[in-house]
């Protein structure tokens, strides 16, 4: 898909769909009216009486246009809601109902003309092309045909009255591919995306972007003493396979950073199996940590920020057979904890207990893991929301800021140390899982006995990387969070 920043006026641009944006109750006031509307001879007027157009946030009214006027075939009005709440994020929706529309009326060129975001040209041209580009992308990849409903008309998207924007469009752009390399890797099943195929995927893009790769098979993560990953690994007849994939800045790196991914590219529960109703049939999803490590990996290639990065995943599948863990068993994780198994299906948090072992003995400024690691989060936050648990608030606030400029929303949970308490076994250093209350909690709690005293920050992406409806320029099946977050975290100055 062509995209690109021009500064033909409104009523000047001739191709398939011009998307328009109008504050709420403020539609007929603004300049972008007033010049299409007589260009139409008073039609646009008469469109937005008959519709009720308010320019509520979400309200979107397309016309035809007269032939022979010169003017966009058609157009599309979208509401913006009000102006004081206007955000890079109402931009990013505003596009892609502008692009669905389009998509719809089977436009291959489009325009977008929206109002900027406090006057920042380059950040919201970058939000106009993600919100677009992230809403057309489909996965057909595994249906037989693809559908003629389901194919893409839009070829040439352009976006008006953001001046000379072409870096930050190709910027944007390369965002979205990490976006939806992520988003490609949690829609695959569990037969097609394996440990072994995270291994390929990361040997790829090490090949293509210049980055170096590590895969610690079996038995080097038994010479690191990896007890704890390997316990969970051990039922699967897939090998399991520790992912080190590295970029380093071609001068003296500004910081050193590491971000791990859970990578169960199947949660069967083990001998705690998930029963029908627990959603098991969706757990290929519980990759998508390390689907949003790569996919940050990809959009760190492409940028060559300053910093040095580290990307890790622990990638293993949770099964059951006859070599499987026993609830009960003790495993020893590498920094020399031992932990009880009270419940085999709390196996994300052994995967990462010795990938962030092994992260810290990087020398790293600082840690960030991603990890569908419980079901309680979800129930604290809901689907939309991530979870995150640091005890450093720079870092937290960093995190935060980061996710706020992607939309991506989080919320800060407390490591409550006084639940650790629940997590204490009479026979081990510890159990891997606590009682029900506080339950995404007591997973932190967990994870943070693994860190010595590197910066750490543990995001909880369980709801949102998933969704069972379109909304936004997200469709259904994997949105790819996290991935927006990362990258503006590396990008940042500290
Ligand atoms: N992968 C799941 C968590 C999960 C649940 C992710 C729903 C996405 C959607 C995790 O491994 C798990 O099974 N957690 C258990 C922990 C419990 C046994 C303490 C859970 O949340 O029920
Ligand atoms: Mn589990
Ligand atoms: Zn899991």
């Amino acid at each position: 898909m062509k995209i690109q920043a021009t500064d033909t006026p409104l009523h000047q641009w001739s191709g398939d769909c011009l998307g328009v944006g109008f504050f709420e109750e403020q539609a007929e006031q603004s300049a972008a009216f007033g010049t299409l509307n007589s260009a139409l001879d008073g039609l646009l007027q008469e469109v937005i009486a008959e519709n009720e157009f308010k320019g509520k946030s979400g309200e979107t009214v397309w016309l035809r246009t007269p032939s022979g006027s010169g003017l966009a075939r058609k157009i599309v009005l979208v509401g913006l809601g009000k102006p004081e709440g206007w955000s890079l994020e109402g931009l990013r929706q505003a596009a892609a109902a502008i692009a669905r529309t389009a998509q719809k009326q089977k436009g291959k060129t489009v325009a977008i003309a929206l109002p900027l975001w406090e006057q920042n040209a380059t950040l919201s041209a970058e939000a106009i092309v993600e919100g677009a580009v992230l809403s057309l992308h489909q996965d057909n990849r595994f249906k037989s045909e693809t559908e003629n409903g389901s194919r893409l008309y839009v070829e040439q998207i352009e976006v008006l009255e953001v001046g000379d924007r072409a870096a930050a469009i190709a910027k944007a752009q390369q965002i979205c591919e990490g976006v939806i390399l992520a988003r490609e890797l949690v829609n695959a099943p569990a037969n097609v995306v394996t440990p072994m195929s995270l291994a390929d995927t990361a040997a790829q893009l090490a090949q293509e972007l210049g980055l170096s790769l590590e895969v610690l098979e079996k038995e080097a993560c038994e010479a690191l003493g990896m007890g704890a990953f390997l316990g969970v690994a051990q039922a699967s007849d897939m090998p399991p396979k520790f992912i080190h994939l590295t970029y380093k800045p071609s001068g003296t790196p500004t910081r050193k950073l590491a971000i791990i991914g859970k990578g169960l590219t199947f949660d069967s529960g083990g001998l705690n199996i998930k029963p029908t109703g627990s959603g098991i049939e969706t757990m290929k999803m519980d990759m998508a940590g390390s689907a949003a490590t790569l996919g940050a990996a990809k959009v760190v290639g492409l940028l060559k920020p300053d910093a040095e990065v580290h990307f890790i995943v622990a990638a293993t599948e949770n099964m059951i057979s006859g070599r499987a863990i026993h609830p009960g068993d003790i495993l020893t994780a590498s920094n020399g904890k031992t932990i009880e198994i009270n419940n085999t299906d709390a196996e994300g948090r052994l995967t990462l207990a010795d990938a962030l072992v092994f992260a810290e003995k990087l020398g790293v400024d600082a840690i960030v893991d991603l990890a569908t690691l419980t079901g309680a989060c979800i129930v604290a936050l809901g689907n939309d929301i991530a979870g995150i648990w640091s005890p450093q608030d720079e870092l937290a606030n960093a995190l935060l800021s980061a996710s706020d400029q992607a939309g991506e929303k989080m919320w800060r949970m407390p490591l409550e140390d006084k639940y650790f308490e629940g997590m204490k076994s009479p026979i081990a250093d510890m159990k891997n899982t606590g009682p029900r209350p506080g339950g995404s909690i007591t997973a932190a709690l967990f994870l943070k006995q693994f860190v010595k005293e590197t910066p750490w920050a543990h995001l909880d992406v369980a709801g949102p990387v998933w969704t069972e409806k379109e909304s936004g320029y997200h469709n259904t099946g994997a949105t790819g969070f996290g991935v927006r977050t990362l990258v503006n975290w590396v990008l940042a100055e500290k």
